[in-house]
């Protein structure tokens, strides 16, 4: 295994540097996972000297930082390097010193139109060799041309095995555990297609709303920024076969085949199987919120964009004919949670004479308290009812459990991965086309249908439409 020496951040003044990156680094560090030699080089426009770029880090870090301890010696690796990204000569410059038997990792958490002429000018300074590393930051492109686009150039310069692209939902715990509760229990992979399971659904929602991001998300919306990526991760984990082995190669085969199986949603079917909501002002965890276009840094009368998605979707293979996967996500929802449920069809004949249908549920709630619930039928304790029913929860609460005192973020668990050389938890090139070819469509059908955005307050968890949607199939969304 090839051990990283230098991580090369590319946009260290961004947000997601700010909110994500660096405190994922500092948490390897301070767990003593970081490789000893790794120098870690944020590069960015603004001009700033080393002292002050580390002043900076310490003054955003503060509250993870945990009693300074391992502050200075994290400190020592950090390295900084002011460079306009478009400027071929700075590049040059940046490479001076370059010690190229270093192994290299180029994190670009910068925008994709970014992506192709960044690794052309670190082509051009003979950076990108066999042991450099290139990772990607979702979003990979707008649309099925740009994402190409973008796939075409880094892939001329850098090995489809040496591209990490990220979703960091997959570098969620829960996220991972997925694929062993799924492959590692005999019962709930025996349980696990048409003939057992009646529907399944996908929860992403915040509570957040745009600000501070409005004119990058106007451009975006919740389909491009949300089901694109994390919501179809999340289906391909739920739906794929199981790989011959954990390798990425397997398990990206796998989520493939199911993408090119996921049923297209064309003029005549968007109506029916897929709602678009934008919030409009109310109330978020008991505060008064604006709507979209009353945010802050909203400079337009009128927004097409959604802020809110929910789909029916079909994947046409054997395993799964005939199940619906209802898939729904948005911002400004009353609460912070991702889900997972699996709903059981009922029994074909119930023997209880209770009038109840009996049917079972598993619960993998992603976040907040990560865990899985199976809802169980059992007997209710009574004397008087001899077979009364009722549903009783069986709890695996990962938080709850004594060894653990804290659940990582993502970004450590894909960090490692990407120091350590081990690409099964990102995504491929062809998962990424694919899940564009379906998103085009269905922005398409809406584009066609000229389907506009159905307003939701604030707080809610979408349009009415959005019940309809799986109402109509005479179910509801798990409560
Ligand atoms: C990002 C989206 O990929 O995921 C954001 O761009 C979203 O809009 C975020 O808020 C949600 O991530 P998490 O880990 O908080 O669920």
């Amino acid at each position: 295994m090839t051990i990283a020496s230098d991580l090369v951040i590319f946009g260290a003044g961004g947000d997601l540097t700010r909110r994500k990156l660096f405190p994922a680094l500092y948490q390897l560090h301070a767990a003593g996972l970081l490789p000893s030699d790794l120098r870690i080089i944020g590069l960015a426009r603004r001009e700033l000297s080393r002292e002050e770029f580390i002043a900076q880090q310490y003054e955003r870090l503060k509250t993870v930082i945990d009693g300074d301890a391992h502050w200075q010696s994290f400190a020592d690796r950090l390295y900084y390097h002011c460079m306009d990204f478009s400027e071929t000569e700075q590049y040059a410059r940046f490479t001076r010193g370059w010690q190229p038997e270093r192994m290299a990792i180029f994190y670009l958490a910068t925008p994709p139109s970014l992506f192709g002429p960044i690794c052309e000018r670190l082509g051009e300074q003979q950076l990108l060799g066999k042991r450099s590393r290139v990772v990607l930051e979702k979003p990979i492109g707008h649309d099925l041309e740009s994402s190409c686009a973008v796939n075409e150039t880094v892939g001329r310069l850098v090995s489809e095995e040496n591209i990490y692209r990220i979703d960091h939902y997959l570098g969620k715990e829960t996220v991972q555990n997925l694929l062993v509760l799924r492959f590692a229990n005999r019962f709930i992979n025996t349980q696990w297609d048409q003939s057992c399971v009646d529907h399944v659904q996908i929860t992403v929602a915040e509570t957040v709303g745009i600000e501070g991001r409005w004119s990058y998300y106007n451009d975006v919306g919740q389909l491009r920024d949300m089901v694109q990526n994390h919501l179809m991760q999340l289906l391909c984990l739920v739906a794929m076969e199981p790989p011959n082995s954990m390798t990425a190669e397997g398990i990206r085969d796998e989520k493939v085949k199911i993408l090119r199986a996921l049923r297209r949603i064309d003029a005549a079917s968007v109506a029916s199987h897929a709602v678009r909501g934008q919030y409009t002002q109310g109330w978020s965890q008991g505060e008064a919120v604006p709507g979209y276009l009353d945010e802050d840094d909203c400079n337009v009368e009128s927004s097409d964009t959604e802020t809110f998605v929910a789909i029916k979707a079909h994947i046409d293979n054997w395993r799964w004919a005939g199940v619906p996967f209802y898939l729904r996500t948005g911002k400004r929802m009353p609460q912070k949670l991702t889900e997972i449920v699996i709903a059981y069809k009922s029994l074909p004949h119930n023997i209880f004479s209770t009038g109840d249908t009996i049917s079972n549920r598993l619960v993998i709630r992603l976040q907040p308290n990560e865990g899985i619930e199976m809802q169980m039928v059992s007997k209710q304790q009574s004397l008087k009812n001899k077979l009364a029913l009722e549903t009783k929860t069986l709890n695996l609460d990962f938080l709850n459990s004594p060894e653990i005192q804290r659940v990582p973020d993502a970004y450590e668990r894909l960090f490692l991965d990407v120091i350590n050389g081990d690409p099964s938890l990102f995504v491929g090139r062809d998962e990424v086309e694919e899940s564009w070819k379906w998103c085009d469509a269905l922005i398409a059908a809406w584009g066609d249908q000229a389907v506009p955005v159905t307003g939701y307050h604030a707080g809610t968890w979408g349009p009415a439409k959005a019940e309809l949607l799986i109402e109509r199939d005479g179910r509801s969304w798990h409560e």
